[in-house]
This record gives C-alpha cells, structure tokens and sequence, in this order.
C-alpha cells in the first residue's frame, strides 16, 4: 500500500550561506525523501528560505537594497548551493510570500477566538535614534559579571554568562551606538500552556521523536510550559498583525508555517493541501536540528492544534556537524560553506560521506577531513566504483560488451545480496544511514573478493567464456548495490543505469537479472578524492575569515609562558582554599552535575555546580572538607550560578574530589 508524506527541511535564515551543518539536515533529508519515492510512496519535499526578521531588515538597510530584493538574492544562492548537493525539492519557496500570510493570519485569528492569545505591556530597550525596539542581539554593553566592553545584550562571550539586556551596564544600541532606553508597549503571547495534556498525549504517542528529543521535551514539560511572545513593535521586515497597531509576527511564528505555504503553492489545489494538514490522509513529517527542537516540539504542533490542523507524524531531530570533535569554526577554517566546498570536492561524496556517519539520534555527528579522504577513497572508490569499471573497459570491449546469463555459483551471490533488501529498506526507514552503508559496504567487499578469485583480466586471454561468465555475476551485484545506494549517491547511480541501459533503478526492479544485454560504453564514474584539494578548502575558508576580520581587535590569549611553567607570581594568583560541604543537591535535568554550597570560612558560603555526580552521591559529600578553587570568575550556568571550583581527578566512577589529609579549618589558604 503506497503512503502520502510530505516531508520538510528546516528553513534556512536568508541572514547567511548555506553551510556543511545545513548540508547535513538537507542531505539526510534527501535521502529519506529519495527512499521513499524509490520505493513508490508518494512523498512530497518541502522547504524554503526564512526570511523575516530584524536582522535582515537591518542588513538590507547596511547595503541600501530593500530587503525584499535582499531575500530574493539569498534565496537564489541557498537554491543554488542545496540543489548542487543533489538535494530534490518538489519545491523551495520563501516565508515572504502570500501564502504565508494568508495563513499566519488565520492560525493566529484563530487562536485569537478559541481564547488562545494573551496581551500585556512590556519594558523593552529601545533606540530613539533608530525609533525602535532593540532585540537582544542588537545591543551592547558592558558584561555585569565580568566587566568585559562590547558584550551583547544576551550573553557574555568572555566569561559566558547569560543576562538580561538590562543589566547591562554602559549600554548602547549595536546600530548606532546611542544609549538605549527602556519603553513599555503592548506585546501579544500565544498560551502554550493550553496545550499542555494536549502535547504531552502527542509526544508520547507512536514513534514521534527519538529518544534524546523525547528526553529534552520531557524537561520542558517539568519546568512547566510558559506563554510566548509572538508579536514585535515595528519597524519590522514581516507580516503585520491584524487588528493591531503597528505590530508584526515574531519571526518564529510564521516560519513553520512557511511549511504550509510552500506545500500550498505547490500544489495550487485546497483539496490536495488538506489531505495532509487537515484530514489525516498523509502524514507530515518534520527534519530539524537539535537547536529548534522547542519550536517544533512544543510551540509548533500546539498551534496546528489550536487552529485546528493535523500536527506532525514524525519529528525527525539531528544533532550539529562537528569537525574533528569540535564546533565548526572559522579560524581554524572548518566553518566551510557549500559554495567552497562545491569549488574543490565532489558533492556527492559528502553525501556518500555524511550518510557513513549518520544515525537516527540525536547526538552530533562528528566528521574529519582524513576520515572523509579515506572513506570515499576506500569504500567509495576502491570498492563500489572499482567493482564496475575494473570489468567495464578493457574485458568487456573484448566480450562485444555483451553479457551472458547467470551461473549457479553467480545466482546464488546475487541472492545473497538480495536477501540483505528487508533489512537495508528497514535501515532507511528508520534512518539508520549508517548501518546501510555498512551493509553496502561489506557486499562490495564480498563480491570484489569474488572477481579477484577469479581474476577475469587473466581468463579473457585463456576463457573469455568463463570471464563473460564472471562479468555477468559482478555487474548483476553491481546493480543490486547500485540500487541499495541510489538514495545517497542518486548522480552515481543514473550513471550505473545508462551503463546497463535500463528505464530505472529502484527497489521495484531491483531482483530482476541481466542477461543477454549489451552494456553501454562506460564513463568514469567518480574519482579518488586528492588532499591537496582539501587543503585548499580549508586554506579559502580561512582567508575568507581573516579577510572579514582585518582590522577587528582580537581578543589577546596570554600564553602562560613559552616554556610551558609557571613563575610563582603567577600560581599565587589561583587561590586555593578548603572549603566545607554544608550542602548537595542532585540537579534537575542535569546528568552530571550536582550542586553543593562550600563554607570557606571568612570568605563565606559559596555555590558551585560541580561535575562529580557520577561517582559520589550528596549525602556521600555533606561534611566533606575539599579543595575549592575559590577566586575563579563566577560563572552563569544553565542551573544557576557556580562561583568557585572544587579539585578532583579522574572520571566517571573513578572520579576523585581531592581532601585536605589532615583537620583543615574552612576558608585556610593552601600554601
Ligand atoms: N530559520 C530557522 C528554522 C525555521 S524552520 C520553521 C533556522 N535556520 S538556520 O539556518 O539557523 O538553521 C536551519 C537548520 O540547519 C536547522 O535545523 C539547524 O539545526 C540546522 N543547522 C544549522 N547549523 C547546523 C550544524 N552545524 N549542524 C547541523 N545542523 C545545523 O534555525
Ligand atoms: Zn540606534
């Protein structure tokens, strides 16, 4: 029975490229979509650019473009880099469209008649220069914790503490540089927690997220869901709200529905539209990463509730492309955007690469650059592709590129792989990349040790029989593995079926044989990936930062010293005191923190959120006396304020808070 799914990708910010970390989610997405299609589901790929905001408002005014003309530049370029990853859209629109606000406009009105929608004044900042309301990114300040200049209104970047733009002190606006003022105006908030049995009963139902998203919701759940603010003051670059002065969407409310939008204009057709998102005939299924997953978790599917729509079947949540086990970062160069990448190295080895390295989880996915070298060439290049053109020029020419009809010994390597078809298809489904692959993978080794045993480049000379014989067999596997990748490497695979002129490759005609066909001339299928030509990536992306940043202080990074050691001027700097443990709690949420006061004597009590809950419990810790790093910079954690350090070594179970051996008053100074 074929199935209807529309399935969709997070949409892009038109405020910046298209980088790896969105290849990612295109290219898993990509390949489910392509899945489904080879197995004749009839699935529809959603997506577009998103495009409201403040921070594209004031980008289209820096470069004296509208921002209409701004989005639709963008919106061309993130087309062009998505698409050369061999991602297929059935459509990519944008949030600045019609349709969108015809249908922002009635979800929100109708939430607005069940009850839905909360107003209320707020104090903002705001400039009276640029006769607006600040968002927190557009002011600066200084930080409140440290004392650090030019730290915008959220976060601090040198100490990490989070904030509210208020307590910043010496304040201005990131614009113009003018002091900000604080306004009140009426905002309105969409009640979430209307919702809440609602979601609880959606999240919990069937296989709708996986196990890390369901964990994080279950969080939010317990800290009690909150109203949000939908509505900012203008000037704003998006929708205005109706029945209001002045006032626009947050961003935020209409993006998803951006989803609906590019289905609808897609598919011209109201009755088609709501077969997925009114009456249940199709199931909607969502892509998103890690970062948004509160949006689509919670504030999404209570929306399409409350106005009334069919909510998702399936939330799809992938954590962050990470480089050799850290963030992408610009100066060190991995920060590569699609369009680099595309100049130097082949896009659908990344996709070949990405679904290697791809689960169903939620965890980051962590690749290199060596890691990515040596795959495509071994598993790609050595094995797959080697498969087909070691027998495809030379030997076949010598056999009028004719195939014969398939050995005993051949039908039963072709069932092998065919009997693998049950569990590949299941792996897709359950986006299981990379075990597909290794099952690919370990195929291809199995059929390449066949045709070494057989060695056909020596039989053509002594049985070219024999060695038709043997080609017969490989290119029947070939197809087969072809097939199994033809979601990931779909440029690859068209190849391999013009080699073997067929209509199609896909799972329908996948255990069909070859016999007695004629192969068409073969063209080189894909070629080793050179390091050099990673080099240059990287070197580009660097530049490119360097380039952007001329001019810009850094921020110093003092050395300790270049020998490596320390002068005694500089250990008297970190003060370390016994401290006394008269209090611990396990931390909500928290896998591995507990938090514990320390009474240091003179110096009084103070809280610190320590990592150590894997090897002792808080009744194990009340009445400890430990060694506290007391003069650290207080730092603002998720949970709350951590204001000095306690010692310890080792990890996990092992793990070892370091204790005066002897009595010790708390608050002694460690000499
Ligand atoms: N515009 C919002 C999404 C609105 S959807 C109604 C947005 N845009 S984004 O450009 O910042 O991110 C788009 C998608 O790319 C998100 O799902 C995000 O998680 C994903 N990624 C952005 N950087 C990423 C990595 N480094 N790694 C993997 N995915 C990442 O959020
Ligand atoms: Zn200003």
């Amino acid at each position: 029975m074929t199935k209807k799914i529309l399935v969709t990708s997070a949409l892009p910010y038109a405020n910046g490229s298209i980088h790896l970390g969105h290849i990612l989610e295109a290219v898993q997405t990509d390949i489910w979509v392509r899945f489904q299609k080879l197995i004749g589901n009839e699935c529809h790929f959603f997506c577009a650019d998103d495009t409201h905001g403040t921070p594209i408002m004031i980008a289209a005014k820096k470069l004296g473009k509208s921002p209409e003309d701004l989005i639709q530049e963008v919106q061309k370029e993130h087309y062009r880099d998505l698409t050369a990853f061999h991602v297929a859209y059935d459509n990519y629109y944008t949030t600045n469209s019609e349709e969108n606000r015809k249908y922002s406009e009635e979800i929100y009105l109708e939430l607005k008649s069940k009850g839905h929608i909360a107003s209320r004044n707020i104090e903002q900042s705001y400039c009276e220069h640029d006769a607006m309301f600040l968002p927190d990114r557009f002011i600066k300040g200084t930080c409140p914790k440290c004392g650090a200049k030019d730290q915008y209104g959220d976060s601090c970047e040198v100490c990490g503490s989070s904030y509210s733009p208020k307590d910043l002190k010496d304040s201005y606006c990131a614009i113009c540089s003018t002091k900000p003022v604080l306004k009140e105006s009426k905002h309105l908030f969409f009640k979430l927690q209307d919702f809440q049995t609602q979601l609880k009963t959606w999240m919990e139902e069937g296989n709708r997220l996986n196990e890390g998203a369901q964990k994080k919701l279950q969080e939010w759940f317990h800290s009690g869901l909150q109203e949000w603010d939908i509505s900012r003051d203008g000037p704003y670059f998006g929708f205005a709200i109706p029945g209001e002065e002045n006032k626009y969407f947050y961003v935020w409310l209409d993006a998803p529905i951006g989803y609906m939008a590019s289905s609808m204009n897609y598919f011209k057709d109201e009755k088609k539209f709501n077969e997925y998102w009114r009456d249940g005939k199709g199931e909607i299924v969502h892509f998103v990463g890690k970062d948004i997953l509160y949006f689509h978790g919670l504030f999404w599917p209570a929306m399409l509730m409350g106005a009334g729509y069919k909510t998702p079947e399936q939330l799809n949540v992938h954590g962050f492309l990470t480089v050799n086990g850290e963030k992408m970062s610009k100066s060190r160069g991995t920060f590569i955007n699609a369009s680099t990448f595309i100049k130097y190295l082949d896009p659908e080895h990344f996709r070949f690469y990405l679904a290697c390295r791809l689960g169903n989880g939620m965890e980051d996915v962590d690749i290199s650059f060596d890691d990515f070298v040596s795959r495509v060439n071994s598993d790609l290049i050595g094995n797959l592709v080697n498969l087909v053109s070691r027998v495809s020029t030379g030997i076949l020419d010598k056999l009028e590129r004719r195939l014969g009809k398939l050995s005993p010994e051949g039908k039963e390597l072709v069932s092998e792989l065919l009997s693998r078809k049950d569990e590949i298809l299941d792996s897709y489904q359950s986006r299981n990349y990379s075990k597909v692959m290794r099952e690919i993978t370990s195929l291809g080794d199995k059929v390449n040790k066949y045709v070494n045993d057989y060695a056909p480049w020596v039989l053509i000379k002594t049985d070219p029989e024999k060695a038709r014989d043997v080609v017969t067999t490989s290119s029947n596997c070939a197809k087969i593995l072809f097939t199994y990748l033809a979601p990931v490497m779909p440029s690859l695979s068209d190849e391999i079926k013009k080699l073997y002129q067929l209509d199609k490759l896909d799972f329908g005609n996948i255990g069909e044989f070859l016999e007695d066909v004629t192969l068409s001339n073969y063209v080189m299928l894909s070629k080793r990936v050179e390091e050099k030509n990673i080099q240059a990536m990287i070197q580009e992306t660097k530049e490119a930062f360097e380039k952007a940043n001329a001019g810009v202080p850094k921020v110093e990074v003092k050395e300790i010293s270049e020998s490596g050691t320390i002068t005694i001027d500089e250990l008297t700097k970190v003060e370390l005191r016994v401290g006394l443990i008269v209090e611990a709690n396990l931390v909500e949420g928290a896998d591995k923190l507990l938090n514990v006061k320390v009474d240091l004597g003179e110096k009084g009590i103070k809280n610190v959120f320590a990592g150590i809950k894997s090897a002792y419990s808080p009744e194990k810790l009340l009445g400890k006396k430990v060694v506290v790093v007391s003069n650290l910079k207080p730092r603002q954690m998720k949970f709350g304020l951590s204001e000095a350090m306690l010692l310890a070594s080792g990890k996990d179970a092992s793990l070892s808070l370091f204790v005066p051996d002897r009595e010790a008053n708390p608050g002694d100074l460690l000499k």
